[in-house]
């Protein structure tokens, strides 16, 4: 545990527990660690690390019946089931970033980042999902002029092909990545992406989340397409146990189809790297013995190492195999092959921690679900302890910790591949006035800290390359709609959706030009469990649970 400063003692009481903060105490709390934690500049970083921000083509370009673009999965699902959403909302408008767009690239690059992360709305350039329903100008148009505006302001495209927004044809014509047929457009489209952008853009992602897509779209329901088992949820169809695993199995083929395409039409002249941004939560087991250990690391086999093992080694992993048995789709010896390391780069999601235990659940219940088949009960907190910074997500807690962990767990299971923090963030609940909502400490702590523990990873070997905030803009965030907002800059929804850069934003602009950007605002967190990296291979062969 590393001592940093003269605490109260009810502070060491609480780091011991977990990934613990002060709480939303008094600022003279806060200020009592404050000076240890100082001096992070841009400079602590490797030569050539990217900073960058992160946005989605639903989530901000809204127009979305505009210009020849045909509806995607999300369009359909807002439009037909608006009490799945938060706040009954869709992405119809967002941050019309369709039209704004030159200006909002000219703001990022005036904050003083290095690149613009974005995604190409599939539907936007192919309407009918297929290469053969033809190709829609003005969507090509569109892109040709972000990413034109993009390198001519002095920013660097990092373009996800995939960002949930699947075309509606293609779900209506045969239940997207639910049918094989689905790896061949996918194939096809990406084609179309390299051929046209490839030019210029040296930075591709796969796919986005295909955990999360996967697991709420087919498992929960609480994302489009919206399917899931009776049991589960209220969905009007859907199978819970078994399409997940198929959807998976698809999104990893199309992944791997399309990284062939690229290495061997493209990547000799175009001279680019293609990888996948993958999301994983930090696991710590809820009780120190080998069962905790375990439900961590099954936790983490099953969001991370479900994509991740495919991709590295070539199949899923022994405990999934073992746990999901035969509702897990098997890879034929060719797709393995084609599987097996198919990424010149990862691209890694986090945002927090959360505790594993194992689920007393019987493994031969008869609902069976991808809720379950991991057989862990997470929690976010321990003994009435959370594992960080509440937020206002209920899943969100602020555990910086929980990213050096991860980055070092990769590291040692993975190879050490080079990674890119392509989403880190937290967001505000939308609800108070544009200038409350412009004094975002609580982000710029986030921030600060989760930098702080990625150098360390850094220090310890992590080829970590650059760091994406989430968001560039506050956006539509999916089943939250607009309650919550992820950006650091503000989007002023009843006026005109005019932009203000937030504090965070002032912040970053600060700590990106070299300055020594403090803050007096930290979540407080220090070494704790969630430092721990798992010390179970995901390579093992037990599949005992516990
Ligand atoms: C801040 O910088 C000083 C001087 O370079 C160094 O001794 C100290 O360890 C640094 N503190 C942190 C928290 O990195
Ligand atoms: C950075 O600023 C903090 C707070 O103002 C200060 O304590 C620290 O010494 C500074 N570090 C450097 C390296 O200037
Ligand atoms: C974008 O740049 C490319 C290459 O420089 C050029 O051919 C194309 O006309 C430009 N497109 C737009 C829409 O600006
Ligand atoms: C399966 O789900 C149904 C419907 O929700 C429920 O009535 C039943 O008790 C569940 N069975 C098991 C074994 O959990
Ligand atoms: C289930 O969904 C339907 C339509 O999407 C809705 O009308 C109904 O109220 C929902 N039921 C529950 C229990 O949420
Ligand atoms: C906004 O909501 C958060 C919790 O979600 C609450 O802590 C805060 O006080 C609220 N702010 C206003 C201005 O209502």
């Amino acid at each position: 545990m590393a001592k940093r400063g003269p605490w109260p003692n009810h502070f060491f009481f609480q780091i011991i527990l977990g990934c613990h903060f002060l709480g939303s105490g008094s600022n003279a709390e806060k200020g009592s660690y404050h000076s240890s934690a100082s001096n992070l500049t841009r400079s602590s970083f490797p030569a050539g690390f990217v900073f960058g921000a992160g946005s989605s083509s639903y989530q901000i370009e809204g127009a979305a019946c505009e210009d020849g673009r045909a509806p995607s999965i999300w369009d359909i699902y807002t439009h037909n089931d608006p009490e799945k959403i938060a706040d009954h909302s869709t992405g119809d408008v967002a941050d019309e970033f369709y039209y704004h767009y030159k200006d909002d690239i000219s703001l990022l690059k005036n904050l003083g980042f290095d690149a613009f992360r974005f995604s190409i709305s599939w539907p936007r350039i192919l309407p009918e999902g297929k290469i053969s329903g033809g190709v829609n100008p003005a969507g090509v148009q569109f892109y040709n002029s972000i990413i034109n505006e993009t390198l001519a302001i002095g920013l660097k495209p990092y373009v996800t092909l995939f960002h949930w927004d699947l075309p509606q044809a293609l779900d209506h014509d045969y239940g997207g990545f639910l049918s094989a047929d689905i790896i061949d457009d996918y194939r096809d489209y990406v084609d179309f992406c390299f051929a046209t952008f490839g030019d210029r853009v040296k930075h591709w992602f796969t796919l986005n989340e295909p955990y999360e897509f996967t697991y709420y779209g087919y498992g929960t329901g609480g994302y489009a397409p919206g399917r899931c088992s009776s049991y589960i949820g209220n969905c009007t169809s859907g199978n819970s146990a078994t399409e997940p695993y198929i959807v998976g199995h698809h999104l990893l083929l199309s992944h791997a189809a399309a990284v062939k395409l690229y290495r061997e039409k493209y990547k000799a002249s175009q001279k680019g790297q293609i990888g996948v941004t993958l999301s994983c939560k930090w696991s710590v087991p809820f009780s120190k013995n080998t069962a905790g250990q375990k439900a961590a690391q099954r936790f983490i086999d099953f969001m991370l190492g479900w994509f991740l093992h495919p991709l590295t080694y070539g199949d899923y992993s022994q405990i999934m195999k073992s746990l999901v048995g035969d509702r897990l789709p098997k890879f034929t010896e060719s797709e393995s092959q084609m599987l097996k390391m198919s990424y010149d780069y990862l691209g890694i999601n986090y945002y927090t921690s959360l505790y594993a235990a194992t689920s007393a659940l019987s493994s031969n219940s008869l609902n069976l679900s991808i809720t379950t088949d991991n057989r862990v009960v997470s929690s976010e907190e321990k003994n009435g302890v959370p594992i960080g910074q509440p937020t206002a997500l209920s899943w969100l807690y602020g555990c910086p910790i929980g990213i050096r962990s991860l980055m070092l767990y990769i590291k040692d299971n993975y190879g050490n591949p080079p990674i890119f923090i392509t989403e880190n963030g937290v967001a505000t609940a939308n609800n108070g006035s544009v200038e409350q909502s412009l004094e975002d400490e609580q982000r710029i702590a986030y921030h600060y800290e989760h930098l702080t523990y990625l150098l360390k990873a850094i220090k310890e070997g992590a080829d970590v390359k650059g760091y994406f905030i989430w968001s560039f803009l506050d956006d539509f965030e999916w089943r939250f709609g607009y309650t919550v907002r992820f950006g650091i800059t503000y989007v002023d929804y009843k006026n005109g959706l005019r932009r203000y850069p937030k504090n965070s934003a002032e912040w970053f602009n600060k700590f990106l030009q070299g300055k020594n950007a403090s803050t007096n605002w930290l979540l407080g967190i220090t070494e704790t469990e969630a430092a721990s990296v798992l010390q179970i291979n995901p390579r093992s062969t037990d599949s005992s649970v516990v």
